[in-house]
């Protein structure tokens, strides 16, 4: 009687253990390091494989193996006796990460068994991963931003004193070809460095309440010779697309860029698709987004797909797979750059031999769409005659802009800094400045400090802000300060007549 009643509890309690095992939402198992037997799986573990595996070998239910498997702990796990054995673990099969905990316990009949609590941190390693990611991105963004800047002044010298070169015309016709030389290849290195700049989010954005789907219509001509007739082009707009309020010559940039290299990787033909749609995204769906209303805009191809290795790096500067020559590797880091300095986010799903989709999120503006202003640009003339005064520290800059506004026919007085000007402006208060020409930054006192203090003394005149760089008193969060005029830097002598012309002539 006695004896029954002992067994009974001893029962209740192994029931009341194992009822604890399987409460616990984490793998739990028991085998025999030598036979390899399953002895014991908690319920979350035969949820997860979907069968019962007590009593069958562990390298066939939990590797699908037919013999032990090639990287198979038990002999590591024995060695330690009862001490806990942690190691980390990706099971292909279910494809999750694991923080494993094993160790050495006596099973009721006396054999040494192996007993394993398998963590599953597949969630933990993808948030760190998108974490090392994005540190190692705004790492290389500070780093290519600072190499930008001190190349956008230098490239604005080069490419000015070639361009007031080549109007002199005392020069031979060998010199002028070798100086056009020098404004091209300064010109693609302008090119260079902007898309660096876009990469680091220091680029100067003029966003717009816009429709995607009217930009994608203004730019479907351009896009179907770009990735020539072999490549279909499809377009599926959604009729009650939000709006959103980005640049649209960035995001322009952002659809040329992906349908380059969707063309690039369907080299015999195939089909890229555009679609727009509005989507919604609530807490939780994403850990790295904010939740809200977004506008999709979709690029998918039929191409050659990318593998995973591949895709861990599409958004690092210079990174190609195209061979010398064809590819600089800016790309998307250009796009990613602008999405993100939108406010957005970018992803990417590829299958190789299958095709690449990239979904690019921007978050919907409810403000109305603004009509867009038509400038009749070219048309104007760049001469002019009216008095300037500049201020620009960088004596290369500063000389060249004298030089070429001084060509287009204005009176141009130059100071290298803040208080140099307000010096020539006290001088020579009887001359009455209809513009001022100044950098953003510069040392002791900026360019919008100075503007401040002369529009004080003079109200009728205009500024022009000249920049390379967002981080300055005129841009915020890249964003230029509403009713501001603004040249980004480099500029050819033509650009800033042009410029200056349009403030001028503005009522
Ligand atoms: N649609 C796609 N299909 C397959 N692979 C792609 C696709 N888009 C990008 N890739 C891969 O990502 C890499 C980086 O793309 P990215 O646009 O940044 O540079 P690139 O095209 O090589 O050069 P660049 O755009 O500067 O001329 C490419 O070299 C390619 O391997
Ligand atoms: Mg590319």
């Amino acid at each position: 009687m006695k004896r029954k009643q002992a067994e009974r509890k001893l029962r209740a309690e192994q029931e009341q253990l194992i009822s604890l095992f399987n409460s616990i939402e984490e793998v739990i198992y028991v085998t025999d390091p030598h036979t390899y037997e399953v002895l014991f799986a908690n319920s979350h573990l035969k949820q997860l494989l979907r069968i019962n595996p007590v009593g069958q070998k562990c390298f066939r239910v939990f590797q699908n193996m037919d013999a032990p498997c090639p990287f198979c702990t038990n002999s590591i796990i024995l060695k330690n006796k009862y001490k806990p054995y942690t190691w980390e673990f990706h099971n292909t099969i279910l494809n999750r990460d694991y923080s494993i905990i094993d160790r050495i316990i006596k099973w009721s009949d006396g054999r040494d068994v192996r007993f394993e609590l398998a963590i599953d941190i597949t969630e933990q390693k993808k948030l760190i991963e998108q974490l090392q990611q994005s540190q190692k991105m705004e790492a290389v963004g500070r780093l290519a931003g600072g190499i930008a800047h001190d190349f956008n002044n230098m490239l604005t010298a080069i490419i000015g004193y070639s361009e007031i070169l080549n109007m002199d015309d005392r020069i031979s016709q060998r010199q002028r070809g070798c100086v056009e030389e020098i404004r091209k290849s300064a010109t693609r290195a302008t090119s260079l460095t902007q898309q660096l700049l876009a990469f680091s989010r220091k680029q100067v954005l003029q966003p717009k309440i816009i429709s995607i789907n009217s930009l994608v219509a203004d730019i479907h001509t351009l896009l179907k010779r770009l990735i020539g007739e072999h490549i279909q082009l499809d377009l599926i707009l959604d009729d009650n697309l939000g709006l959103v309020k980005v640049d649209p010559g960035q995001i322009e940039q952002v659809i040329v860029n992906l349908a380059l290299n969707s063309r690039d990787a369907m080299l015999n033909g195939g089909i890229l698709k555009i679609e727009t749609k509005n989507v919604s995204l609530s807490q939780g769906i994403r850990d790295y987004i904010t939740p809200g209303d977004y506008v999709v805009l979709s690029m998918s191809d039929t191409g050659s797909g990318m593998d995973n290795e591949t895709i861990k790096h599409i958004y690092e500067p210079f990174f190609t797979t195209k061979e010398k020559g064809k590819g600089t590797g800016l790309g998307l880091s250009t796009v990613y750059g602008i999405v993100k300095q939108s406010g957005g986010f970018i992803e990417a799903q590829s299958t190789v031999n299958s095709g690449t989709t990239f979904d690019i999120y921007l978050p919907r503006d409810q403000t109305p769409e603004e009509e867009e202003e038509k400038k009749s640009r070219s048309a104007t003339p760049l001469n002019g005659h009216e008095k300037i005064l500049l201020v620009e520290d960088d004596d290369h800059v500063r000389n060249l802009l004298d030089t070429c506004l001084k060509q287009y026919g204005y009176e141009v007085l130059s100071a290298a800094n803040g208080g140099n000007a307000l010096q020539i402006y006290e001088q020579k208060r009887e001359k009455k400045f209809d513009l001022l020409i100044t950098d953003v930054v510069m040392p002791d006192m900026n360019g919008r400090a100075l503007a401040k203090r002369i529009t004080k003394k003079c109200p009728t005149i205009k500024a022009l802000y000249m920049s390379g760089y967002t981080e300055d008193a005129i841009i915020h969060h890249g964003v230029l300060d509403e009713g501001l005029h603004f040249i980004q830097k480099p500029f050819t002598p033509h650009d800033i007549a042009r410029k200056v012309r349009e403030i001028l002539d503005a009522q």
